[in-house]
């Protein structure tokens, strides 16, 4: 494996023996070592060939340790420092605890101990990365409305909204709750030339017809109890722009009939009106519901439905783009706790990414909004998510002891599978970052690749697939 995938760890003593014992346990951990005798020659190390750990001997001949882990918390704020003390110096331990040690090890120590630590060290460099390299991701990724989402499922989302921003071609927008339907008719608005227009959106499923039709098209002063003057309707107001028709699939027939002869004639005659206005309206309908089945079955009409959905941009749910997840929880965070970095514990992620998410975009926002507000402000972890996603979402009480072993083994196995994906995205194919990321060798990542089934490209970059599970021990 190339040095520059590797953890970098940086031993500082005056004791030969000790650096010695130290690389030898991180060089047996994968680490890419380094050592330097004094916190001079260390503090000039910072810049060249920045570490990621630093494991520093408390007392040093001119500078001291607690002046160099200073000297490191103000040039390299990610990396972590752990100081080695001897008999009698816990207390100036425990005072670099407080300007941002990781911790402290007393000397002498035994090998295990100092393993641990340091592969405790290098869990949180690895989440400290993660986390920032998706914060950053989601910043520079973005668009002006929010809609978040590399997978591939997004990505054709995306191009066709662009594809149909300047067109008034009616658009029928499917997808199950929660899956962004408005928030792609918006974007499908306000990206176009019709921006500055009117967007009006309508919940279909939300008003009684009588009022539906008063609410669309207007009415005429005295057109009913209560009309004591004209108004415009929501066709009118949306002239020149974007009429949203959410929940389509509720209209009533009688309505659907009116709707009809609305689109066909771009004209609305007001509720107790003989005259007709012209209206020049671009119609983006949404439903949760299998339009073709309610049309088949007589619930919707045949000649609407062909009317509305000349173009279909259909939203994929959540579960099937599961690579999407990461940097939701991230975007949902910059909302919800704005300013605070929280982190993301691996386990967290972990059950963030194997849920069904059933409410689709909304419930994993919610999820979010609810972790913010239960967690300590440093960390989400998966005490923090709601009860149903604690659980392993495989396994049910009925199977015998064998099944559930390995249903767990394939669960964890496409845990896996999607664990890579995602970091090869957020890494952009770039190998040497996703090994580094994942902290694995390039030997073992290429392994993996092969076992999962996960096709490289020309530069080094996955073609996505969503997940088909493989079996763990191929
Ligand atoms: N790709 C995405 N990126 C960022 N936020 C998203 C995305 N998709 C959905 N959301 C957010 O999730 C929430 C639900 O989205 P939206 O209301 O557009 O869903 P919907 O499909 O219209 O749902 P429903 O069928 O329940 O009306 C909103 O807060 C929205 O901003
Ligand atoms: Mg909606």
């Amino acid at each position: 494996m190339s040095d520059d995938l590797k953890i970098k760890l940086l031993v500082v003593d005056d004791e030969q023996s000790i650096r010695r014992l130290c690389m030898t346990i991180g060089s047996s951990l994968g680490f890419s070592c380094n050592e330097a005798e004094s916190a001079e020659t260390a503090g000039s190390r910072l810049e060249n060939d920045p570490p990621d750990l630093v494991l520093t001997d408390l007392k040093l001949p001119n500078q001291s340790g607690v002046e160099l882990l200073k000297q490191i918390r103000g040039v390299l704020p990610r990396a972590e420092v752990a100081i080695m003390t001897g008999h009698g110096s816990i207390e100036s331990a425990v005072d670099a605890m407080k300007l941002g040690a990781y911790d402290y090890i007393e000397k002498p120590f035994r090998v295990e101990k100092l393993r641990l630590l340091l592969q405790r060290m290098a869990e949180k460099v690895r989440l400290v990365n993660e986390n920032a390299f998706l914060r950053e991701k989601v910043n520079t990724d973005e668009n002006l409305d929010g809609i978040i989402g590399t997978s591939s499922g997004m990505q054709d989302v995306l191009r066709m909204i662009s594809r149909l921003k300047d067109t008034r071609t009616p658009v029928l927008i499917s997808g199950e709750s929660g899956t962004g339907k408005e928030l792609v008719a918006r974007a499908i608005h306000f990206r176009g030339a019709m921006a500055q227009s009117n967007f009006v959106a309508v919940d279909c499923g939300a008003l009684v017809p009588t009022l539906m039709e008063s609410e669309l098209f207007g009415y005429e002063k005295g057109a009913f109890t209560g009309a004591t003057k004209t108004k415009a309707g929501l066709f009118q107001a949306a002239n020149g722009g974007t009429i949203f028709l959410d929940e389509i699939g509720e209209l009533p027939l009688e309505m659907q009939a009116k709707l009809l002869r609305v689109l066909q004639e771009k004209e609305v005659r007001p509720v107790g009106s003989n005259e007709k206005i012209d209206v020049d309206v671009r119609v983006i309908a949404a439903t949760n519901r299998d339009l073709e089945a309610a049309y088949r079955t007589g619930t919707f009409r045949k000649d609407l439905y062909f009317r509305l959905n000349v173009v279909t941009v259909h939203l994929p749910p959540l579960r099937e783009r599961r690579s999407d997840i990461p940097m939701l929880v991230h975007h949902f965070l910059n909302r919800y706790a704005p300013g605070i970095h929280l982190q993301v514990t691996a386990a967290a992620m972990k059950s963030l990414l194997q849920y069904e998410w059933p409410g689709n975009v909304r419930e994993l926002e919610n999820c979010i909004a609810r972790a913010v507000t239960l967690g300590d402000r440093q960390t989400i972890d998966v005490r923090d998510l709601p009860p149903a996603m604690r659980t392993e979402q495989h396994t049910s009480p009925e199977l015998n002891a064998q099944e559930a072993s390995s249903l767990s083994t394939t669960a964890l196995a496409e845990m896996e599978r999607m664990t890579i994906l995602r970091v090869f995205e957020q890494a952009h194919g770039d190998k040497a970052l996703a090994g580094k990321m994942l902290g694995i060798s390039r030997a073992t990542l290429y392994r993996k690749l092969k076992r999962y089934n996960i096709p490289l490209r020309g530069a080094g970059e996955p073609v996505e697939t969503e997940p088909e599970v493989q079996a763990a021990g191929g």
